[in-house]
């Protein structure tokens, strides 16, 4: 018999530029039975990332919309309380894709158990997970920094930025970070040590960067696009590699960009510069790069040579709320909701 005992948060309108919380609706659900080969979940973590305000929208993408009523689809780590498979038993942690709910019956097969004793678990949605998986493979198999070459991030202290930095410095790049206010930018130099560290909110950024990348730019790492691409973009050097990650300046965007059209500018320095833009989806690098990712990143973290933020909200029915916020700028390292 199943309880009315769980909650979860879905889709309840597609937003029109900014998301709102009336986009989202909370609801109580009952406690899902399991069959064969599946196991019911409880969630522990959930991982909130800007691919998710890309989901709301029912705009073509690399990947499906989901559906208005349908439970907001999300990374999480979740405690196993039931099991109908051999693999698993109860109390065992997995990683999950369980989605914005507090329990789910999903199938047993391509969940990944967790070691809460070899690294905290919510690493796995962060520094050990996706974000940190596509700052390794998109730097290291695009970017390619060479020792003494100039790397440039933003969202330098979220964990895709933070790890591009940090992975750079180790290939002997010089990491040049661009974060949102004097507190990330303070943490990103003295904790993720990178070399120089701009902060995009001061109007005069693009003279800093010029400054801080006093013999050019050789990887930009793209996250964000917006004001900080335009700073960078005359200071890239021939041969420049710009792995495309994100472009979260303008996920929010509605309409047509305003400004005039710099297609033919962008074309000619791509052609003169001999500049490789090369967009990416970290999966598509996970049969060429996960078993390296994994055993690189994880002895960095274990000895401390790879170091990371996480910023932790409490509730479910915080997860709105904080998504529209990462968006924004809000959160200070990776975002997770402790359920
Ligand atoms: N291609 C892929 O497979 C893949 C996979 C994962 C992530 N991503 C992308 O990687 C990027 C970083 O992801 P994350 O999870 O590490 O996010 P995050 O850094 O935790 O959060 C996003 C950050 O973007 C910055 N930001 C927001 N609006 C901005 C603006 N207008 N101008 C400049 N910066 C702005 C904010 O930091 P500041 O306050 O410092 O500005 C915000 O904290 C995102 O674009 C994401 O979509 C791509």
């Amino acid at each position: 018999m199943s309880q009315p005992d769980g909650t979860r948060i879905v889709l309840a309108s597609r937003p029109e530029g900014r998301p709102d919380p009336g986009n989202f609706r909370l609801e109580r659900a009952p406690i899902p039975t399991i069959s064969d080969g599946q196991v019911l979940l409880k969630t522990l973590y959930l991982s909130l990332d800007p691919y998710m305000r890309g989901r709301m929208s029912a705009a073509k993408s690399y990947a499906a919309p989901v559906e208005i009523g349908q439970v907001m689809e999300g990374g999480t780590v979740a405690e196993v309380i039931e099991s109908r498979d051999p693999a698993f038993r109860a109390g065992d942690i997995v990683l999950s894709y369980s989605g914005w709910q507090s329990h789910a019956a999903v199938a047993a097969k391509g969940l990944r158990k967790l070691d809460p004793k070899a690294a905290p678990v919510t690493t796995a949605l962060g520094v050990l997970g996706m974000p940190g998986f596509t700052a390794y493979a998109g730097l290291l198999a695009i970017g390619q920094p060479k020792p003494g070459e100039t790397v440039v991030v933003a969202a330098a202290s979220g964990p895709v930025g933070s790890a591009v930095g940090q992975i750079a410095r180790l290939k002997g790049a010089r990491a040049v970070g661009i974060a949102g206010g004097p507190e990330k930018c303070a943490f990103v130099r003295e904790t993720f040590g990178f070399d120089a560290v701009i902060d995009h909110r001061d109007p005069d950024m693009a003279s800093q960067l010029a400054a801080a990348c006093p013999d050019g730019i050789d990887v930009y790492f793209e996250n964000v696009g917006g004001h900080v691409w335009d700073a960078v973009f005359p200071l890239l050097n021939t041969f420049a590699r710009i792995p495309v990650c994100g472009l979260v300046a303008q996920y929010n965007a509605t309409g047509d960009f305003p400004g005039p059209d710099r297609l033919p500018l962008l074309m000619r320095q791509v052609l003169s510069r001999s500049l490789t833009i090369r967009g990416f989806i970290q999966r598509e690098f996970v049969p060429t790069q996960g078993k390296a990712f994994q055993d690189e990143m994880t002895r960095w973290v274990a000895d401390g040579t790879v170091k990371y933020k996480e910023d932790i909200v409490e509730g479910l029915e915080k997860a709105p709320e904080a998504l529209i916020g990462l968006l924004e700028g809000k959160n200070f390292g990776k975002l997770i909701v402790k359920l």
